[in-house]
């Protein structure tokens, strides 16, 4: 364990201790070895144990991460400009968001959106019983009627289907390069701890590699270890196969194709936090730390057009946010908080911080829509 990691407390060593025991004991009666987005998936979303269920506090700076909303309501602001365009198109404006952490995001966006007078109706999806346990406690006090989904609508959707740090929560397979072969990364017990191993080689997973390969031009190199994601591709199919009219607005840290399978970048993007820690270690306290993976942008506008959808924008976060003109009405005059908002302005728009890591993509069916604000990037997808 990195020395500077602080220890859980009693009762979160208890949490994890159970969900390692859990997965050990069903690795040692099965086959001994679990591919990697099943970990993922079970450490991350175990109904009872797993992270985004069971309690801990994950959002802020007594938990683990934070995300564009709970910084700043400047985000919200900027947002709420593409999504008013879009929704003076519709004759019954619908937001769904997508994962919606502790509320924050709907919250400063129905409050802004409303102050000009739209009103759309407010629709969650979240899978964690917890969060959506805290978003209606939140936003029980909203004008606009907030409405929690189980399940994406069958019927035809018309509207804005948002998801913020969502698609990168998703779990991905992990893979490793041997010569022309691609070996699945998974997990196996060694010495009574939960370890990297390789799974043998199976045709689907080497056929998608080598669609990258053959798509950047070259095979990737000898060792070279990276993440795919193909539920990210089905949750866009999956929303576009409803959507008659609207758009789906992703934020996320991410990159192209041909950015995230560079020769160079060969341990991938795993990226595990703790207590703002980040870390590449997924088997460091399962069930407390946050697991992602970084968004192929490129897999995402290819899942896109072929559901039929457009790619109406991408481009950074700094972009789009500098340029969205919210910043221009802040008030950074006689706040006492001046100095924390000049503080999370910078952390959400500068290159080193989120400002160039995090991307907005624009996706859209049957709309007439201005470009996003910010340089637009889709030329490198
Ligand atoms: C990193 S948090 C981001 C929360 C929030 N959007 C924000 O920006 O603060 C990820 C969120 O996605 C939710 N989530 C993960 N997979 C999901 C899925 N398939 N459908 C809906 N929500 C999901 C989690 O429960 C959590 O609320």
């Amino acid at each position: 364990m990195p020395i500077d990691f602080p220890a859980p407390n009693l009762h979160g060593r208890d949490i994890s201790r159970k969900l390692r025991e859990r997965i050990t004991q069903e690795l040692l009666t099965g086959s001994g070895w679990m591919p990697f987005d099943q970990y993922m998936h079970q450490v991350l979303y175990d109904p009872e144990l797993g992270y985004y269920h069971n309690g801990s506090q994950k959002f802020g700076s007594a938990g683990d991460f934070i995300t564009a909303p709970e910084l700043s309501g400047l985000f919200a602001q900027s947002l709420a400009e593409p999504i008013v365009n879009i929704l003076a198109q519709m004759d019954d404006p619908v937001i769904l968001e997508f994962g919606a952490g502790t509320g924050r995001l709907a919250e400063d966006l129905i409050s802004v959106l409303n102050a000009r007078s739209v009103n759309p109706r407010y629709y969650i999806l979240e899978t964690s019983a917890e969060l959506r346990a805290r978003q209606q406690s939140r936003l029980s006090a909203t004008s606009t009627q907030v409405e929690w989904l189980e399940q994406l609508p069958t019927e035809s959707f018309h509207g804005v289907v948002l998801a913020n740090e969502v698609l990168d929560a998703f779990p991905a397979i992990c893979f490793i390069k041997h010569g022309h072969e691609t070996r699945p990364l998974g997990v196996q017990v060694e010495k009574g701890e939960l370890a990297w191993a390789e799974g043998n080689a199976e045709n689907t997973l080497s056929e998608m590699v080598e669609a990258i390969e053959s798509r950047l031009g070259y095979v990737l190199p000898d060792g070279y270890r990276s993440e795919i994601s193909p539920t990210r591709n089905a949750w866009i199919t999956s929303i576009a196969g409803v959507m008659k009219k609207g758009a789906i607005l992703t934020i996320d840290y991410g990159l192209t194709e041909r950015e995230y399978y560079h020769e160079q970048r060969n341990s991938g993007t795993l990226a595990c936090y703790f207590r703002h820690r980040m870390h590449h270690d997924p088997f460091l306290w399962p069930g407390l730390q946050d697991i992602s993976t970084w968004v192929d942008f490129s897999a995402c506008a290819r899942a896109a057009k072929e559901a039929g959808l457009s790619v109406a924008g991408y481009t950074t976060q700094g972009q789009f946010l500098v340029n969205s003109g919210a910043i221009g009405k802040l008030d950074f005059t006689d706040s006492a908080d001046a100095i924390q908002a000049a503080q999370s302005l910078k952390t959400l728009v500068l290159p080193g911080e989120m400002g160039e890591r995090f991307k907005i993509m624009l996706l859209s069916r049957n709309l007439y829509l201005a470009p996003l604000p910010g340089r637009d990037f889709r030329g490198r997808i």
